[in-house]
């Protein structure tokens, strides 16, 4: 069974999404850890509730300096020995060099349809554009910010009166259907892309 990290930075709706289905028998990866640079993100007790480790290294105190912070994240991250690092509503860029520990082993999941909107306020981007569709992509993690080979997309439809936050709502479903779906099958070695 494939041992699976998970780094989120707030609520951890995906994070509890990806631990709900990896608790079903049968399935091809375990959670080893979940980890978050806030202390205070509401995922961790989330996360322990349901008996998963969890680790806590907080980004303020090194001011900037990515490098010693993944130093410190990497600790309590290396000791759990996963075999997948999945990142789920984490918000910090990560260096080449941490990206590097885990190549073809990272996932990421993202809310938009890549290559559109990579970055921050993607449903504002998509409303703005007038899209009629959005949606979200779970991606492997390479150093260019949420790039890499796709490993899965769902869409939604944009409707006439959405703002960012209805519209997010509504991809945020899809989310908690998507990550489960691709981890199930990168867990099991098949990175054909899941389309839903
Ligand atoms: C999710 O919508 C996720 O796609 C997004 O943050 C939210 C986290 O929610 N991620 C990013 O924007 C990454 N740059 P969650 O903590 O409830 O999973």
């Amino acid at each position: 069974t494939a041992r699976v990290a998970i780094l989120i930075s707030g609520g951890g709706s995906n994070m509890l999404a990806l631990l709900r289905d990896m608790g079903q028998g049968g399935h091809p990866a375990t959670p080893v850890l979940v980890a978050s640079n806030d202390p205070a993100a509401a995922g961790l007790a989330k996360a322990a509730a349901l008996g998963v480790p969890t680790a806590a290294v907080d980004h303020r105190p090194f001011k900037g300096d990515r490098a010693a912070f993944e130093a410190a994240l990497l600790e309590p991250l290396l000791a759990a020995r996963p075999d997948i690092l999945c990142l789920a509503g984490f918000m910090r860029v990560l260096t080449p060099a941490f990206v590097g520990r885990f190549a073809g082993r990272m996932l990421n999941i993202h809310p938009s349809l890549l290559p559109k909107y990579p970055g921050l306020h993607t449903h504002q981007r998509a409303l703005e554009a007038g899209d009629t569709q959005a949606g979200c992509t779970v991606h492997e993690v390479t150093p260019v910010l949420d790039d890499g080979p796709i490993l899965g997309q769902a869409r939604v439809p944009v409707l006439p009166d959405d703002t960012p936050d209805t519209l997010a709502a509504r991809v945020l479903v899809q989310e908690h259907i998507l990550y489960p779906a691709v981890l199930r099958r990168f867990a099991a070695g098949d990175r054909r892309p899941v389309l839903l």
